[in-house]
C-alpha cells in the first residue's frame, strides 16, 4: 500500500453548469459557486502541506463558449485573485500558470503576473492555474522547442528522453501529478495533462465541482493512500522495494 501524501494533486473541476442548470440559475451562477469550492480546496491543500495543486480552471476549447459565459469567467478569475491574494500570501501559495496565458484579456493577464510575481517566493503550495490550456498544444510546444535545441547544436535528438521532454513542456519543474481529481461523474481526460498523467491514479466522485468540500478531498487522498502504484512492476517487486 502506498501511504505518503500526494506531491501533486490535479483536479478537473467539472459541473458548474449543471449545478447551476438544477437550481434554475444562469450558467455563470455555477461557475461563481465554483470559484467558493476552489477557495476551500487551495485552503486545505495548503494546510495539508501538500506541495503542489493544478486546477484546470479554462481550456483552450471554452473559448468557444458563448460570449457572455467566457466574458463572465474571466471576471470570475480576476475578481478571485486580487480578492484572495492576502490568503494567499498568509497560506503561503505561490502561484503559477499553464497555457497559452497571451490569449487572456490584457486585464487578467496583468492581474495574474502580478500575483505570480508578488507570491513568487512563497514556500508553501504550488498553486498552477491552467489557462487557455490543451495537453496537445503542451506536447506539441515542446516538440517545437526540443526541434529548435537540435536546430542551435545545443540537443542531440538521441539525448531526448522523458525528463528532456518534460522541460519542454509549459509544467517544466513540477512533478507530474499523484493524483487527478474529476469532479460530476465524468471519466476522460478533456485534454488535459496527457504527457503528465502517465502514472497518474485516478479518482472520480459524481459531486458536482461547486458540492466539492474539503471532506471529497480527504476520501480522495485515502483512496490515493489505499492504492498500490506499481509503475509497471509486479505487486512483488514493490512490496519488496525493487526497482
Ligand atoms: C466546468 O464546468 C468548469 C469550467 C469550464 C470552469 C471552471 C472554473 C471555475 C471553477 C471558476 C474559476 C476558476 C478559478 C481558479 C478562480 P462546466 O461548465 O463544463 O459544467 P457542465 O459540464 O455541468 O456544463
Amino acid at each position: 500500500m502506498n501511504r505518503d501524501l500526494p506531491a501533486h494533486i490535479a483536479i478537473i473541476m467539472d459541473g458548474n453548469g449543471r449545478w447551476a442548470a438544477e437550481r434554475n440559475l444562469p450558467r455563470i451562477a455555477g461557475h461563481s459557486a465554483g470559484v467558493s469550492a476552489v477557495r476551500k480546496v487551495v485552503e486545505e491543500c495548503a494546510r495539508l502541506k501538500i506541495p503542489h495543486l493544478t486546477l484546470f480552471a479554462f481550456s483552450t476549447e471554452n473559448w468557444n463558449r458563448p460570449q457572455e459565459e467566457v466574458g463572465g469567467l474571466m471576471v470570475l478569475l480576476d475578481q478571485y485573485l486580487k480578492k484572495e491574494l492576502n490568503t494567499l500570501m498568509k497560506n503561503k501559495v505561490r502561484l503559477t500558470t499553464i497555457g497559452h496565458l497571451e490569449d487572456l484579456p490584457d486585464n487578467v493577464q496583468h492581474t495574474l503576473r502580478d500575483v505570480v510575481k508578488r507570491s513568487a517566493g512563497n514556500e508553501g503550495l504550488t498553486l498552477t492555474l491552467a489557462l487557455s490550456y490543451s495537453g496537445r498544444d503542451d506536447i506539441l510546444k515542446a516538440v517545437r522547442g526540443a526541434a529548435r535545441a537540435v536546430m542551435r547544436g545545443d540537443l542531440s535528438p538521441d539525448d531526448i528522453g522523458p525528463e528532456t521532454f518534460s522541460s519542454f513542456l509549459y509544467t517544466r519543474g513540477i512533478p507530474d501529478p499523484d493524483l487527478l481529481i474529476r469532479t460530476s461523474g465524468e471519466q476522460r481526460i478533456s485534454n488535459f495533462l496527457l504527457w503528465q498523467v502517465a502514472y497518474t491514479e485516478f479518482w472520480v466522485t459524481d459531486k458536482l465541482w461547486p458540492d466539492f468540500s474539503s471532506e471529497d478531498l480527504h476520501e480522495a487522498i485515502e483512496t490515493f493512500r489505499s492504492r498500490e502504484r506499481r509503475f509497471g512492476m509486479t505487486s512483488e517487486q514493490v512490496k519488496g522495494g525493487k526497482t
